[in-house]
């Protein structure tokens, strides 16, 4: 396995799928919020690790569409995690020079969640190192719809023809509007899907999965998925 090398080219943007963290806690009989508690401290990880070497984007699946099915209490510890790892964290991410930026169907979450969102990304607006991407409750296929209901309007107003859509165009109406593309796609706990994660922007995003559970993927691992990512060759339809 080859090391990670620094003079080699440093993915721009990372997304990271972080799954397994119930299947770490159900490994050592915890309740499964003991897993997303310890999933937390590799979000710290990942964090320091993606400053430290140039990152400019990460992105991270936090809670998606799909997770308002679970049980209302691990629903609840988990917006109680969000809250908590903001009011801990934020003193971090201005020390770090880390800007916070949400993506999803952020009006769906508590109140008190959404204020201390607001709050952190006000806060930290001016930092120009790493830019942390929290997906919440964020579904690609509704953030594609979002879109295209914009667009249609904008039709229907008279700013835009349909034949000048462009892909530029189509990304800037996304939630993603102003930020590259992932380079870097891992997924963490060994699934092969991408469960309706950035579906439009991960087209020509190299894939990285590895059995570990999340909340054992500290810098080491992200290290190597780096390593990975650097020993690929990148050919975007061309030869
Ligand atoms: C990922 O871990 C965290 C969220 C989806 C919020 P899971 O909770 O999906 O853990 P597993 O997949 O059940 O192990
Ligand atoms: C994907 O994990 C969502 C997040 C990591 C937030 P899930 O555990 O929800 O995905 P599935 O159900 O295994 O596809
Ligand atoms: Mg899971």
């Amino acid at each position: 396995m080859a090391a990670y090398d620094p003079e080699k080219e440093i993915p721009r943007h990372i997304a990271i799928i972080m799954d397994g963290n119930g299947r770490w806690a159900k490994a050592r009989d915890l309740p499964r919020r003991e897993g997303h508690r310890a999933g937390a401290d590799s979000v710290e990880a990942a964090l320091e690790t993606c400053g430290e070497i140039g990152v400019e984007y990460l992105t991270l699946y936090a809670f998606s569409s799909e997770n308002w099915k679970r049980p209302e209490a691990e629903v609840t510890a988990l917006m109680g995690l969000l809250a908590h790892f903001l009011k801990e964290k934020t003193p971090t991410l201005m020390k770090n020079n880390i800007r916070l930026q949400v993506i999803g169907q952020v009006e769906r979450l508590p109140a008190s969640n959404r204020r201390a969102l607001q709050k952190t990304i006000t806060t930290t607006a001016g930092n120009d190192g790493l830019t942390l991407v929290v997906a919440l409750s964020y579904g690609s296929r509704e953030e594609i719809l979002g879109a295209t209901r914009k667009l249609m309007q904008a039709a229907i107003d008279g700013e835009i023809k349909p034949e000048e859509l462009t892909a530029e165009r189509f990304s800037d109406s996304l939630d993603t509007a102003g930020m590259p593309d992932p380079d870097l796609l891992i997924r963490t706990s060994g699934e092969y899907r991408v469960s309706n994660f950035l579906l439009w922007q991960i087209s020509y995003a190299e894939i990285y999965i590895t059995k570990d559970y999340w909340p054992d993927f500290g810098r080491d691992q992200l290290l190597e998925a780096v390593a990975d990512y650097q020993g690929r060759q990148r050919r975007f339809g061309g030869i």
